[in-house]
């Protein structure tokens, strides 16, 4: 039987068995069997988990790019590798074949090349949801050059630490972008932007909006014109199995974001297996993920993971509500999708609306249904599962992380039976362990704990970019031996898991994973802000929303309390994009402290949840009066 396709549960628990017990020659027979490689690879892996140290098959060389575009041009090549669906519904959806797509990232490596681009050289990658955005990043790929695609939301103060952080030479961008009935202005930010990025040289420009544009004389090109002389065909870099591939910024509970890097060869096997399995890809499926190409699911389940299986793509520029509530439900029906792959948040925006939107539509193309981002709540999955699935597609569950690469724990759709709001189990290679307070594994069943875990897999991250210590830190240090996720779970009587949410200082708005510390700094940056603390609480639509708890310093104190909210918000928004806002805030007298000087967030969280009854052990509080004063007046 076949490694790269599960084919039932029976199969499922060999295959699983054998990743754990052989997991070389598990990954040896997925990577030959399924990629083109120049020249295969030495071992399979070579690890360390205390040092966070991550080899996968050594000394092969690879191009993603080959395996994602030219090794099906003799069997593919009109075969549409990329749908484009506008934002208005009326401009049309744009089909790329697979030769058409080999020839627009050709023209755009070449180009890159004349641009001066070199291998391990950076690149930004600023864009809307345009095909230009997917022919970049391959373009990248091609060229060996790492791309850091920045999701075109954040605000420039947000774009310039990235490309500090990881000193990029060339920025992507284009003249805007429109979602829903906005235009956006990428130009305008990076322009700000750059001010403080020096180690940018070039910005090249794609037209998207015909908005005029500032150009900077000697930075800003237009693209078009490059590209019209380019050659279109490209002959690729040939790539170490470990060179980078690309950096994907994810929010950390403290300080700056963390530039995750990933490698090219496990993390093209793991997505490209993944794939095939999670959504049960076959040929001829038309499969739409709604995330943006700026996260990882978008790099991951939009671009590689469907191109490496030869599948059709859809890249969808624009929201669920635009022009209506059945935006969503009509494309399905529009390209024949049969996968459908979004988040808890959309689908809960979706469902308080009129169920006549999405009964309008049959949506008998589909064939499975997934999820992705946060946990999805009991009412959602059966929405989503009755309406959008008609009860006969399975709904996958996915849970994993940007530092994953890929799908770590899901059902496999007609395979594993699905439980409502439940990952249920981990997929080959992935070994999962429950850890209690005291760090020692937790064995058995229906039991909860920290999610770690306990084997590397082949698309791991391998470092923080430019700090590997807090990497170490971040990821293997609490339970040493062990990845930590910073979820929690739940694991039932069966074995499946339930991710609980995370169990750091992280909060999931939207589906984004924003850290409060950086909130925090951006708001003590506010003239008249002595201290603030932020948590999340539960929101029916965005999963979670924040909650500012904010100590004005005496030159606040005579002000418009309106006011300052609205100007704490401006900032928040200009220093790390609107998505970050808070929902609430509430002006203090002091925050509950302990004795060392932490605030104690559990307290916070409960107040801002509305939960009064019990606030657990407040004798190690410094200030225990507060906790009366803060809860009396929460908004
Ligand atoms: C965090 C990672 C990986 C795709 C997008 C998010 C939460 C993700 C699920 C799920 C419960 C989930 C976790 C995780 N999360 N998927 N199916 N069920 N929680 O990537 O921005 O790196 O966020 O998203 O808390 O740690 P990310």
């Amino acid at each position: 039987m076949s490694y790269y396709k599960i084919q039932n549960l029976e199969h499922y628990f060999k295959m699983y068995k054998k990743s754990v017990r052989e997991p070389k020659k598990f990954w040896d027979k997925i990577a030959d069997e399924n990629f083109v490689w120049y020249q295969k690879w030495d071992k399979v892996f070579d690890v360390n988990m205390q040092e966070a140290q991550f080899k996968w098959f050594l000394d092969a060389k690879v191009n993603i790019t080959k395996n994602c575009i030219d090794r099906h041009l003799a069997r593919r090549g009109d075969k549409t590798a990329i749908i484009f669906e506008p934002n208005n519904p009326e401009e049309e959806a744009l089909h790329i074949s697979y030769n058409e797509l080999y020839k627009r990232v050709s023209k755009m490596a070449n180009v890159l090349r004349e641009q001066g681009v070199k291998k391990g050289d950076r690149v930004c990658i600023y864009l809307p949801m345009i095909p230009e955005l997917a022919v970049a990043v391959l373009a990248c790929a091609r060229i060996g050059a790492i791309h850091s695609v920045i999701f075109a939301g954040f605000s420039a103060s947000a774009v310039a630490a990235r490309i500090q952080d990881c000193e990029c030479s060339m920025v992507i961008t284009s003249d805007g972008g429109y979602r829903g009935e906005k235009t956006i202005n990428l130009k305008g930010i990076i322009d700000e932007a750059l001010e403080k990025c020096p180690t940018v040289e070039k910005v090249l420009m794609v037209k998207r909006t015909h908005e005029t544009v500032p150009m900077k004389d000697g930075r800003d090109i237009w693209l078009q014109p490059l590209l019209d002389n380019a050659l279109d065909n490209n002959v690729a870099e040939i790539m170490d199995a470990e060179d980078p591939l690309f950096i994907l910024y994810t929010s950390g509970s403290t300080g700056k974001p963390k530039g995750m890097l990933h490698t090219t060869a496990g993390y093209m096997v793991y997505t490209g297996y993944t794939f095939k399995n999670v959504f049960n890809y076959e040929e001829n499926d038309i499969f739409w993920c709604t995330a943006d190409i700026g996260w990882i699911t978008g790099h991951s389940y939009i671009l590689y993971g469907p191109l490496l299986n030869g599948a059709t793509t859809v890249i969808f520029e624009g929201v669920p509500s635009y022009p209506d509530f059945s935006r969503f439900w009509e494309v399905i029906e529009k390209h024949n999708v049969t996968q459908f792959y979004t988040a808890p948040t959309a689908i809960r925006a979706l469902a308080k609306e009129n169920l006549d939107y999405v009964q309008r539509f049959p949506l008998s193309s589909l064939k499975v249904i997934g999820s992705v981002g946060e946990p999805i709540n009991e009412e959602a999955w059966h929405w989503y599962n009755d309406h959008v699935g008609g009860k006969r597609c399975p709904l996958v569950d996915t849970w994993w992380q940007t530092e994953t690469g890929g799908i770590m724990i899901s059902p496999i759709p007609f395979v594993t039976p699905t439980k409502p709001t439940y990952a249920s189990l981990p997929l080959p290679g992935i070994q999962p362990v429950l850890m209690d307070e005291l760090r020692n594994e937790i064995e058995g069943n229906q039991v909860t704990g920290s999610l770690c875990i306990k084997f590397p897999w082949p698309s791991i991250a391998r470092t923080i970019w430019g700090d590997h210590q807090r990497y170490k830190e971040t990821y293997f240090t609490a339970f040493p031996g062990k990845y930590f996720t910073g979820d929690g779970a739940l694991r039932d009587e069966v074995g499946y898991y339930r991710i609980t949410g995370r169990v750091d200082d992280v909060v999931i708005v939207s589906g984004h994973n924003l850290g409060t510390a950086p909130i925090e700094d951006a708001i003590n940056e506010h003239p008249a802000v002595a201290e603030s603390a932020i948590v999340g609480f539960p929101h029916d639509i965005k999963g979670n929303a924040l909650y500012g708890f904010i100590i004005l310093k005496e030159v606040g104190e005579s002000r418009d309390r309106n006011n300052l909210a609205k100007e704490i918000n401006q900032l928040v928004s200009d220093q790390i994009g609107p998505i970050a806002k808070l929902d609430k805030i509430q002006f203090v007298s002091g925050l509950p402290k302990t004795r060392s000087g932490k605030i104690m967030r559990r307290i916070l969280r409960k107040i801002a949840e509305g939960d009064f009854s019990n606030f657990g052990d407040i004798s190690t509080l410094l200030n225990p009066e507060i906790v009366d004063e803060i809860k009396d007046n929460r908004v």
